[in-house]
C-alpha cells in the first residue's frame, strides 16, 4: 500500500514537471484568473475580444414553439409575420436551458469561472413555461399577479413590495437571474397597448410603484430590469417610431418616473426600449444611458436592449448599452470588426463588460443558488388576492348598491365574468396554474348564482373558443368572443334574481394599440345589453352593477348612468373572481383610487390629436405637442372635466379632512406639513391622502397643481383618525427650466393641495419662497431635432 502510494507520488510530480514544459502551460493557468468579487478587472483583462463581444451579446432567441432554425434560417434570418429576425447564435439551440421559456441568457466563459445568467419575463408574474419536454409529472406554474395598472391604484407601496417579495421568490425558485420588469411608461394615451403593463400617467406613482417593486424583488437576491426606458408609449410602429419629445417634458414626466426607481432602489439592469428618441436608438444615445442615467442619477448596474432593439451594435455599446438582446452572431461580429478597425475604443467594450460582471457577480447562478422549483404558490395567490382587492376601484355606487349581502341571488351576465381576464397578453402574461372566474368567486362567497344563465354562458363560450382560428404567435390576441345574445333571458332574470352584475372585459397587449371602436368605446352589443338588463332590473326596483375586467381606460359617461354601480376590478390575476367577490361583498373595503384619468370622451385627450403619429396610414414619428399636459397635468389646468379623475375612487364609508398645518410660511429647505384624516363612516377602511402643488408661473407655463406625495392610512375603524404628514423639499418645488439647462424653484407663492383626489381638495395651506432655488444643473442633451410646438395655458 505504502508503495503504491509513493509511486502514484513520483508519477504525480512527474507530469506536474512535463506539463510545465510545455510552452504556455504555466501562463495560460495564470491569465485564466477564476471570476470573483475582487478580480473583475483582471478577468477582463484576460479575455480575449472575441470573448469580451460575445460577453455583451446574448445567446441568441428561441422562438416559443419553434423548431430550430435552419442553416439558411441560421446565415439569413427568419421573417416572422413581417419582421426580420436576425440570424440565431446556434448556442440558443445548442446548449440546453435551464428554464425553458425564459426570455433570453448570457454567454457563459467557463475557462474564466464566468456563468450563463438567465432572464425571463415580465411585469405580472414570472413568465416560463410551464410543463417541459421529458417531464410528465411537474409542472411549472407562476402566479399572475394583478396588472401593474391595478397595483398603482393600490397607492401603497408597502402592498406593491411585498408582491415583490412573493415574485421574486419564485424568480429566484425557479433558477431565473434576472426579472424583464417593472415596466413604468407613463400613460400618455388610453390606447397605448401595453398601458396594462405600466403604472400609471404620473410619474411620482410610477416611480415610488416601480421602487417598491423593486425592492421587494431584488430582496431575494435577484435582479430586475426596468423598462422600456424611455419615451415608449405606444405600440405602433413600436421597432421604428421616431418620438419627438421636449426637454421639459423628458425630464419632468418621462424620465422622472425611472430616475425616482434608479435613485431609490438601484435594479440591477435597465432595458432600453424599441423607439427613437429625437432621432436617435434609445439604444444608442450615449447622453440617455451615459450622461443621465449614470452619470447625473449614479445607476449601478448594466443597460440591455429590448428584444432586437436599435440597429447599430456598436453604436449601442459606445451608448453604454452593455448588453445586446436576445443576441446574434452578427452583432459580436461587428464589435470586433470595430474594435480592430478603431472604430469602438475598446474601453467602452470593456467598461460594458465589467458591469455586466458585477451583476454576474450577485446572481444566484453565480452563488451557485440551489433552486427548488417549488415556490410557495398558495401562500403567493393569496397575496395576489389581497393585492387585488386593495387597488380595485368603486366608481360609483349609487344608493348603497354595493356592499352584497352573502346568500343574495344574482344574474351573472358578459362572457368574461366566466372567461376572466387575468392579466394582458405578449411578454406580459403569465402561465398559470387556473384563474378564479366571477362565477367562481361569487359562488366561493355564498351567492346563489343564477345556473341557467351560467350554464347558457359557459357553453356559448367553450363553442366560441373552439371555433376560433389557430393564434398566429404568442403576442397574438385572438378576437375578443362578441357577446352572448340574452335578449330572451332577461325578464326571466330580473323576476327571478336580486341583482344583476355585468362584466365587460377587455384586453391587449404587446405589439398593436387599442382601438377606439369595439374597445375603448362599448360595442353597441354591450351596450344594447347593458341598457336592456338595466331597463329590466329597475323596473323591478333591482339594481345592476357593472364589472370592468379591462386593462386600460374605457369610455364610461355614456352608459353609467343606466346603472347603479361600477367596479373597476382591473386585471385582477389569477385569484380574480375571489378579489372581485371580496369587494362585492364589504369583506374588503374598496380603497384603491385611479392613476389615471378616464376622460368623457377620446376627444378630451390632448395626445389623441396625434397618437400614434404620422402619417397615419404607417407612423414613423410622433410629436408628443402635449408637452407636460398628460393626464391630469392637462385636464385640471384648462378645466376640463373627465369621467373620473385621477385620484378618484369610493369606499364603503366616508372620510373627513381636517386640520391642516405647514411648519412654516416661509420656505427654509425643507417644509412639513400635517392633516388629520378621520374615517366618519360606519365600516372600517383605508384613505389614500394625496398631496398636490401649486407653483408660481411668472417664468415658466406649470400645470396648475402636480402631485408631489400620497399616503396610504392605515385601516381606520369608524371614528378613528390619523395625522398624516409629507415632507416638503426644494426639489418639490422645481420645475425644468430648459433654457437654464437646469431644475429651478421659482420664488414666490406655492399653495399644498390635500384632498383624496386631483379635483376634490379638501385642504389647503400657502407659503412663500423668497428667492430662485436652482436645485439642480444638469447636461444639455435629448436635444430635439425640430422645434415643438408645445400646448399652453
Ligand atoms: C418586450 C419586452 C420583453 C422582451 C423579452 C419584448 O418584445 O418589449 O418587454 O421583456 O420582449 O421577452
Amino acid at each position: 500500500m505504502r508503495k503504491n502510494y509513493t509511486v502514484c507520488t513520483v508519477l504525480s510530480v512527474f507530469a506536474l514537471v512535463c506539463l510545465l514544459q510545455i510552452p504556455g502551460f504555466a501562463q495560460n493557468k495564470k491569465s485564466a484568473p477564476q471570476l470573483n468579487t475582487k478580480n473583475v478587472k483582471q478577468v477582463v483583462a484576460a479575455m480575449t475580444l472575441e470573448e469580451k463581444a460575445k460577453m455583451v451579446v446574448g445567446m441568441g432567441f428561441r422562438m416559443p414553439g419553434m423548431p430550430p432554425p435552419s442553416k439558411k434560417q441560421k446565415k439569413e434570418g427568419v421573417d416572422i409575420g413581417g419582421f426580420k429576425l436576425p440570424p440565431s447564435d446556434p448556442d440558443a439551440y445548442n446548449i440546453p436551458e435551464r428554464v425553458p421559456g425564459a426570455a433570453g441568457r448570457t454567454h457563459a466563459i467557463a475557462r474564466l469561472g464566468i456563468p450563463s445568467l438567465t432572464v425571463s419575463d415580465g411585469p405580472a408574474g414570472l413568465r416560463i413555461q410551464p410543463k417541459r419536454d421529458g417531464d410528465s409529472v411537474k409542472t411549472y406554474y407562476a402566479t399572475a399577479f394583478p396588472v401593474a395598472t391595478l397595483l398603482a391604484s393600490s397607492w401603497d407601496t408597502s402592498l406593491v413590495r411585498k408582491v415583490g417579495v412573493a415574485f421574486g421568490n419564485e424568480v429566484r425558485e425557479y433558477g431565473v437571474d434576472i426579472l424583464l420588469a417593472p415596466a413604468l411608461n407613463i400613460h400618455r394615451d388610453p390606447l397605448g397597448g401595453r398601458n396594462f403593463e405600466y403604472y400609471s400617467e404620473d410619474p411620482l406613482v410610477s416611480g415610488r410603484m416601480a421602487a417598491a417593486i423593486v425592492e421587494g424583488i431584488q430582496s431575494n437576491g435577484v435582479g430586475t430590469s426596468i423598462k422600456h426606458f424611455v419615451a415608449n408609449n405606444q405600440e405602433t410602429s413600436r421597432n421604428s417610431i421616431n418620438t419627438i419629445v421636449s426637454e421639459r417634458a423628458l425630464r419632468e414626466l418621462y424620465l422622472k418616473g425611472f430616475e425616482i426607481s434608479v435613485k431609490a432602489a438601484q435594479p440591477w439592469t435597465v432595458m432600453s426600449s424599441y423607439n427613437l428618441l429625437n432621432g436617435t436608438y434609445t439604444s444608442e444615445r450615449r447622453d440617455l444611458l451615459t450622461t443621465i442615467l449614470r452619470g447625473e442619477w449614479g445607476f449601478k448596474g448594466f443597460v440591455m436592449t429590448d428584444w432586437f432593439g436599435g440597429k447599430d451594435a456598436v453604436a449601442q455599446i459606445h451608448a453604454g448599452n452593455d448588453l445586446l438582446m436576445p443576441g446574434s452572431p452578427n452583432q459580436s461580429e461587428a464589435i470586433v470588426e470595430a474594435v480592430k478597425s478603431g472604430k469602438l475604443n475598446v474601453k467602452d467594450l470593456d467598461e460594458s463588460v465589467e458591469r455586466i460582471l458585477h451583476i454576474v457577480l450577485e446572481s444566484p447562478t453565480f452563488k451557485k443558488y440551489k433552486y427548488s422549483d417549488a415556490p410557495d404558490l398558495k401562500e403567493h395567490a393569496e397575496v395576489s388576492r389581497m393585492a387585488a382587492a386593495n387597488g380595485m376601484v368603486l366608481l360609483k355606487n349609487d344608493d348603497s348598491a354595493l356592499p352584497l349581502k352573502s346568500g343574495k341571488s344574482v344574474a351573472v351576465f358578459g362572457n368574461t365574468s366566466y372567461d376572466i381576464i387575468a392579466g394582458g397578453s405578449g411578454s406580459g402574461d403569465v402561465n398559470k396554474a387556473y384563474t378564479i372566474s366571477l362565477l367562481q368567486g361569487l359562488d366561493n362567497a355564498g351567492y346563489k348564482v343564477d345556473a341557467n344563465l351560467a350554464n347558457s354562458y359557459t357553453g356559448y363560450i367553450a363553442d366560441a373558443k373552439a371555433k376560433r382560428p389557430k393564434q398566429r404567435n404568442f403576442f397574438m390576441l385572438p378576437p375578443p368572443i362578441p357577446e352572448m345574445d340574452v335578449t330572451g333571458m332577461i325578464t326571466t332574470e330580473a323576476e327571478n334574481t336580486d341583482v344583476a352584475l355585468v362584466t365587460i372585459g377587455r384586453n391587449a397587449g404587446e405589439g398593436a394599440d387599442r382601438k377606439l371602436e369595439n374597445d375603448f368605446y362599448l360595442s353597441d352589443t354591450e351596450k344594447a345589453m347593458l341598457k336592456s338588463i338595466s331597463d329590466a332590473y329597475h323596473a323591478k326596483g333591482k339594481k345592476v352593477v357593472v364589472v370592468l375586467n379591462i386593462g386600460g381606460v374605457i369610455e364610461t359617461a355614456s352608459w353609467r348612468d343606466w346603472v347603479d354601480g361600477i367596479l373597476l376590478a382591473w386585471q385582477p390575476g389569477l385569484e380574480a373572481g375571489n378579489a372581485i367577490a371580496d369587494i362585492l361583498s364589504g369583506k374588503v373595503n374598496p380603497s384603491g383610487r385611479l392613476a389615471t384619468t378616464f376622460p368623457v370622451d377620446y376627444g378630451q385627450i390632448p395626445a389623441g390629436k396625434n397618437f400614434p403619429g404620422t402619417p397615419a396610414a404607417k407612423p414613423t414619428q410622433v410629436v408628443y405637442e402635449e408637452g407636460m399636459y398628460v393626464g391630469y397635468r392637462y385636464f385640471n389646468t384648462f378645466n376640463v372635466k373627465p369621467a373620473y379623475a385621477f385620484g378618484y375612487g369610493l369606499s364603503y364609508t366616508n372620510f373627513d379632512f381636517s386640520d391642516i398645518k405647514l411648519s412654516d410660511k416661509n420656505f427654509n429647505g425643507t417644509l412639513t406639513i400635517n392633516v388629520r384624516v378621520k374615517n366618519t363612516g360606519s365600516v372600517a377602511g383605508r384613505e389614500v391622502v394625496q398631496m398636490y402643488l401649486s407653483a408660481p408661473t411668472k417664468t415658466l407655463d406649470k400645470p396648475s397643481e402636480e402631485l408631489k406625495g400620497f399616503v396610504k392610512t392605515v385601516m381606520l375603524q369608524p371614528g378613528q383618525s390619523q395625522v398624516v404628514g409629507f415632507v416638503i423639499r426644494a426639489t418639490d418645488l422645481a420645475s425644468f427650466n430648459t433654457d437654464k439647462q437646469a431644475w429651478i424653484a421659482d420664488a414666490g407663492k406655492y399653495t399644498v393641495k390635500i384632498g383624496p383626489s386631483s379635483e376634490d381638495i379638501k385642504q389647503s395651506e400657502s407659503f412663500n419662497l423668497a428667492a430662485d432655488i436652482i436645485t439642480e444643473k444638469v447636461n444639455k442633451a435629448l436635444v430635439p431635432q425640430q422645434p415643438i410646438t408645445e400646448l399652453k395655458k
